[in-house]
């Protein structure tokens, strides 16, 4: 299976951190964001993986080499893994010259992809399923040969933020779409089926990216591709079992930092006092000044900006 991971977003909702690093690079408490990513996909059957990375992302490469010069130490078993992980997959990179949205990203693996159907995994999402999501969609794929992507419910203050999906329900779980709403306002929303980024695309989507206009912000939106080729072909939506993690903002990230810290046994021991003390504290002074000023920015509509 070939799979393509776009991680071409700027990350300004992360600045400074991301100022020289991708965001794809941030740890979640010991292994970056992508090698997570990376690993989903190689559990659900990837050979090939290409992501998409744009100007500032080399780290990226460096991170799926080998790492030859510490071939030989046998005290540093995580390197170990993270090599047997680029052994497993081959790993390659294209860039997308321009930030100009998720369906342009796509596009920059129509050679790669070829005549084959193919799996997506956003750079900065992380899937905690079982089977791993990407297997769970292939499953569908295979046996409705057409696009499947993985939707949840979401809140309806969350509406905004996601692609939006309607149609009919073919089977338990599986909606066969009718309408896709790049986040539409919660009055235009069909539905609360949110498209969580995890997509089984057939190379006909290359021809709807092609067709597909874009928005305001000057982004082709994947959504907007898949509503044009749901009109001469089907399209199905999935809900999936296992949570899903986004980590696109500093509070997203940190939130699911402490819950991967609270699931290891050995941090969860250490984290437990830190966490009562701080719980104490915030309970006895709960007048007492926040010892930094928020610094809450509204969360940016474009995925170039991520
Ligand atoms: C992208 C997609 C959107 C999807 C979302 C999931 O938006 O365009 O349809 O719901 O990923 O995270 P982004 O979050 O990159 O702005």
């Amino acid at each position: 299976m070939k799979v393509v991971i776009p991680a071409a977003g700027l990350g300004t909702r992360f600045l400074p951190a991301t100022k020289s690093q991708p965001k794809e690079m941030l740890p979640m408490v010991d292994r970056p964001i992508i090698q997570y990513v990376v690993e989903e996909a190689v559990a659900s059957g990837a050979d090939d993986i290409l992501i998409v990375t744009g100007r500032g992302k080399r780290a990226l490469e460096d991170h799926f080499d080998l790492s030859l010069e510490l071939a030989d130490r046998d005290d540093l078993p995580e390197l170990r893994e993270l090599d047997e992980l680029s052994r497993r997959a081959r790993i390659h990179f294209v860039r997308q010259r321009e930030p100009r949205g998720l369906a342009n990203a796509i596009e920059c693996a129509r050679f790669h992809t070829g005549k084959e159907p193919f799996g997506v995994l956003l750079g900065d999402t992380i899937n905690v399923c079982d089977p791993p999501l990407l297997r769970q969609l292939w499953d569908r794929y295979e046996r409705y040969h057409a696009p499947v992507l993985a939707v949840e419910s979401v809140p309806d203050e969350k509406v905004r933020d996601y692609g939006i999906v309607d149609g009919p329900e073919v089977e338990p779980g599986v909606y066969r779409c009718e309408r896709l709403v790049e986040k539409p306002p919660l009055a235009d929303a069909p539905s609360r089926l949110g498209i969580t980024g995890a997509y089984v695309l057939t190379p006909e989507i290359y021809d709807a990216i092609d067709r597909t206009r874009p928005d305001a912000h000057g982004e082709v939106q994947l959504t907007d591709a898949l509503q044009l080729l749901a009109r001469d072909r089907p399209v199905y939506a999935a809900t999936f079992r296992g949570t899903r993690y986004d980590i696109g903002d500093r509070y997203l990230w940190l939130r699911t930092n402490l819950v991967f810290a609270w699931n290891s046994a050995e941090l969860r021991d250490r984290l437990r006092p830190v966490l009562e003390t701080l719980l104490e504290g915030s309970r006895a002074t709960p007048s007492e000044p926040r010892p930094h000023r928020s610094r809450r920015r509204p969360k940016s509509r474009s995925r170039a900006e991520r």
